[in-house]
């Protein structure tokens, strides 16, 4: 197949569909959706559109583009993510950038910011704290859907955070990022009229069978402790209590941790738990608004 590739490659003119059709050929043994993944590539080194590719448009690549290419086609077959190859990645509409050492947005947790944006609509000038923000993508894209909102953002890692401010200033998002612990409730001040998080929640067994391009991503991003709980129980104890009376609590959540993590909301004073699904019907986000009889522990 790389034979192929590279007979192809070595052409001084060749037609993008030709070359789809190959790419879509070595990526379909290592990926689920060869021919979204091959497009991708396409789109990234030849600006080509789904039309380039089906009026079948021939491209002189540059040296610069063929080994661009080459570099996407390699590395997606030694399994590293498409995204952190092509470096960018979108989330809710806009681009963020992304690498080792963040979490790659997925289209799941638009669910969450959904919900966030959902829960605040009738708020002014709310004041909104994402805990273990990442890219920063939710963090963000709260702040640009609602430039009325005070957003703040804390996430502990280092790398994560260079790319939380990257991806702040390129979207000229005007998030208030913290280089800080999610876990120590000084790490910001005030009460908040929403606070959301995806924290962590890989449990031990799910670490031990991870996919070849997930053994990429951080493992601080990840694990959640042996049973995946251990930010649902840290950030619910810490945090619930800085929660303003109607304010709203908003977690994504693992596949089947409903019922442990409302649990866990329950125990810390949030009494009325909304679930909503993901695109492939499994409930990824909860919600609780803080009623002004719930009782903090
Ligand atoms: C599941 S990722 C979520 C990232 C982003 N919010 C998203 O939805 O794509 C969890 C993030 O929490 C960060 N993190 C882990 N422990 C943390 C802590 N104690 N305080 C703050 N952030 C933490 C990780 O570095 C990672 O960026």
């Amino acid at each position: 197949m790389m034979e192929n590739f590279e007979n192809l490659l070595a052409q001084e003119r060749f037609s993008l569909s030709g070359m789809e059709h190959i790419l879509q050929h070595a990526l379909e043994d290592i990926c689920l959706a060869p021919d979204f993944e091959a497009a991708q590539m396409l789109e990234a080194v030849f600006g080509a559109t789904r039309t380039d590719l089906l009026l079948g448009r021939s491209v002189t690549p540059t040296q610069q583009q063929k080994s661009e290419l080459r570099r996407l086609l390699t590395g997606r077959l030694e399994r590293k993510p498409l995204q952190y190859l092509l470096g960018k990645w979108e989330f809710y509409g806009r681009e963020f950038f992304v690498g080792e050492g963040v979490l790659i947005p997925r289209p799941d947790t638009e669910i969450l910011a959904q919900q966030v944006l959902d829960g605040i609509r009738d708020k002014k000038n709310p004041r909104i704290l994402e805990l273990c923000g990442g890219t920063g993508c939710l963090a963000i894209t709260v702040a640009l859907e609602r430039p009325d909102a005070e957003v703040w953002c804390v996430e502990k890692s280092e790398e994560a955070y260079a790319y939380l401010v990257r991806n702040n200033e390129a979207l000229a998002a005007g998030v208030k990022t913290v280089l800080g612990d999610a876990l120590d409730i000084n790490c910001v001040s005030g009460n908040f009229d929403c606070i959301l998080s995806n924290p962590p929640y890989l449990t031990a067994q799910d670490m031990a069978e991870l996919e070849p391009e997930l053994s990429y991503e951080p493992v601080m991003a990840l694990y959640g402790d042996a049973d995946g709980l251990y930010f649902y129980r840290e950030i619910s104890r810490l945090w619930t209590g800085r929660l303003n009376p109607g304010g709203l609590f908003a977690y994504e959540i693992g596949m089947g941790q409903e019922e442990k993590v409302g649990g866990i909301m329950r125990q810390f004073g949030l009494n009325t738990i909304c679930q909503t699904r993901d695109y492939s019907g499994i409930i990824r986000v909860l919600t609780s608004v803080r009623q002004e009889t719930d009782v903090f522990a």
